[in-house]
């Protein structure tokens, strides 16, 4: 395992490269309305990765063809944009984007509720953005990396949610995906202990059913097993001395 800690100046940078994506998922959830297909939202991204001369993470990387992911309703991650999804009131919608600004990368995602979810919907999106802001609440020096993965599961699983553990989180810098992995799940105070310079992606999946995933026929689309709905919220952060900063909040 090859773990970077990044200096402040690489933090800045990856700071610069965050604010990018948190502007474009801005404008992707701005635009997130009945009758909007996924492929315009992955126009809008594009058109804005042109605009600030920021390099996709996403188009290409293992023959990815779009800049956005676009997970609808069962979709737990990597949902391809196209012209025939088109959301409905009461659809969510995960969007995950990732772009290069200076060498670095930015990464982050979260869940969009379109028109009127109902209150079971809404309430999973609402518990996996709350078990991420729970997972960073632990990313201070000193803390292990388990301690990360059991805020999640220690939050969702007892309401009746589970978590996904084919996907995990990431150490993101120079490359999307570094090390160390940052699993949804673990037990308190095991693994590595976190740093000052540690920067990673924590992305929380999680289903309202079993946590089992399946991979379209396409490669990319993962579904839950059950076809029970899935949320993702995904923030980049980096640990320091006075403790986080959530470099993908604007
Ligand atoms: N944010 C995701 C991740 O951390 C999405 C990358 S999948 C890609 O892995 F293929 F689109 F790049
Ligand atoms: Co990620």
């Amino acid at each position: 395992m090859k773990i970077y800690l990044k200096t402040p100046d690489e933090i800045a940078s990856l700071r610069k490269a965050n604010l990018a994506v948190a502007a474009v998922l801005d404008a992707c959830e701005a635009a997130c309305k009945p009758g909007v297909s996924t492929w315009d939202l992955n126009e809008i991204a594009d058109r804005m990765l042109k605009e600030m001369g920021a390099k996709s993470a996403f188009l290409g990387y293992h023959g990815y063809p779009a800049v956005l992911c676009t997970s609808v309703n069962e979709v737990v991650v990597h949902g391809i944009p196209r012209k025939d999804v088109v959301l409905k009131s009461g659809d969510i919608v995960g969007i995950d984007f990732g772009c290069f600004i200076e060498g670095f990368c930015g990464d982050s995602a979260r869940t969009i509720m379109i028109g009127k979810v109902d209150a079971e919907t809404k309430k999973l999106v609402e518990a996996t953005q709350k078990s991420l802001e729970l997972a960073i609440a632990q990313c201070q020096s000193g803390n292990r990396l388990q301690d990360i993965g059991w805020a999640v599961q220690g939050y969702v699983e007892p309401l009746g949610y589970s978590v996904v553990r084919t996907f995990v989180g990431h150490g993101i810098g120079k490359s999307m995906h570094e090390d160390p992995p940052v699993p949804n799940y673990g037990s308190p105070g095991r693994g590595l202990r976190l740093k000052p310079g540690l920067v990673v992606a924590i992305e929380p999946m999680v289903n309202a059913g079993q946590p089992e995933v399946e991979v379209l026929s396409d490669r990319w689309t993962a579904v839950t097993k059950d076809r029970s709905l899935s949320a993702h919220f995904e923030h980049s952060v980096a640990i320091t001395e006075n403790g986080p900063i959530v470099l993908s909040r604007p």
